[in-house]
């Protein structure tokens, strides 16, 4: 198994000091993630989605339970470990893109390899080959309010691919889109499951982007349960 999650439980504190209340959030959540797999998290709003997120990727500490990735124990870590095993483990998508207003769709790209101390020379390489791949050679040049909502998104991808990881976490990556550009979002992300065997973890609150992973997990008052999907082999 690539990612086990074994028995998280998570509350956040709300309220007024003196009068606060404990909500419970993430109930024994229990889920493994194959290598190269794409697996789905579908939920109404509010279920607890981004917040189990948040935790797989160690910006979150849950009150209970543990998380395996890689054969390491990730729900140990402190904030340092986690940010350097996130750096070399995860890449990230969101619903709104957060690209860099004052950089174009290269330099976008070429941030984390910039991060990450990668010369010059090796990083234009490296981002003209990944802009070729996912359809962004003839804008890399534009600005992101230069963009469409489905260019920005495959810019975003193409930053979150950059270095490599072997697992990338999409939150709502369609979220923002029309169905057609959805569709172009969510087939790019197929080709890059299948030709680089990059792991994703998808969050949804779309039944239908759901169906269109290998596996899916249905999301319900912070309680994850499997179902099966349509084009299960
Ligand atoms: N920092 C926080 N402090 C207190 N409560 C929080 C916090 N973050 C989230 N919550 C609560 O936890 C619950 C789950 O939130 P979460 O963001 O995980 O939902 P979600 O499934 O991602 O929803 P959406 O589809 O709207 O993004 C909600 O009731 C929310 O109000
Ligand atoms: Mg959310």
């Amino acid at each position: 198994m690539l990612i086990t999650v074994q028995d998280i439980n998570h509350s956040f504190l709300i309220g007024r000091k003196g009068k606060e209340s404990n909500v419970p959030v993430l109930k024994n959540i229990s889920f493994s993630v194959k290598q190269g797999e794409i697996v789905s998290i579908v939920g109404r709003s509010g279920s607890g989605k981004s917040t189990l997120l948040h935790i797989l990727a160690g910006f979150l500490k849950p009150d209970s339970g543990e998380i395996v990735v890689k054969d390491t124990v990730t729900s140990v870590f402190n904030e340092q470990q986690s940010a350097q095993f996130r750096l070399e483990n995860y890449g990230f998508i969101f619903q709104n893109f957060q690209l860099m207003p004052g950089l174009t769709a290269f330099e976008n790209v070429e941030l984390p390899l910039k991060l990450k101390g990668m010369n010059r020379h090796q990083r234009k390489d490296k981002v003209q080959q990944l802009m070729k791949h996912v359809g962004l050679q003839s804008v890399q040049d534009h600005y992101p309010n230069e963009l469409s909502g489905g260019q920005q998104q495959r810019v975003s991808i193409a930053r979150a691919l950059i270095t490599d990881p072997p697992i990338i976490f999409a939150d709502e990556p369609t979220g923002s889109l029309d169905s057609e550009t959805e569709q172009e979002v969510l087939e790019l992300i197929q080709t890059l499951n299948d030709t680089r065997d990059i792991t994703f973890v998808i969050i949804t609150h779309d039944d239908e982007v759901a169906q269109r992973a290998d596996r899916m997990y249905r999301m319900h008052d912070g309680i994850l349960t499997e179902e099966g999907v349509p084009n299960a082999v």
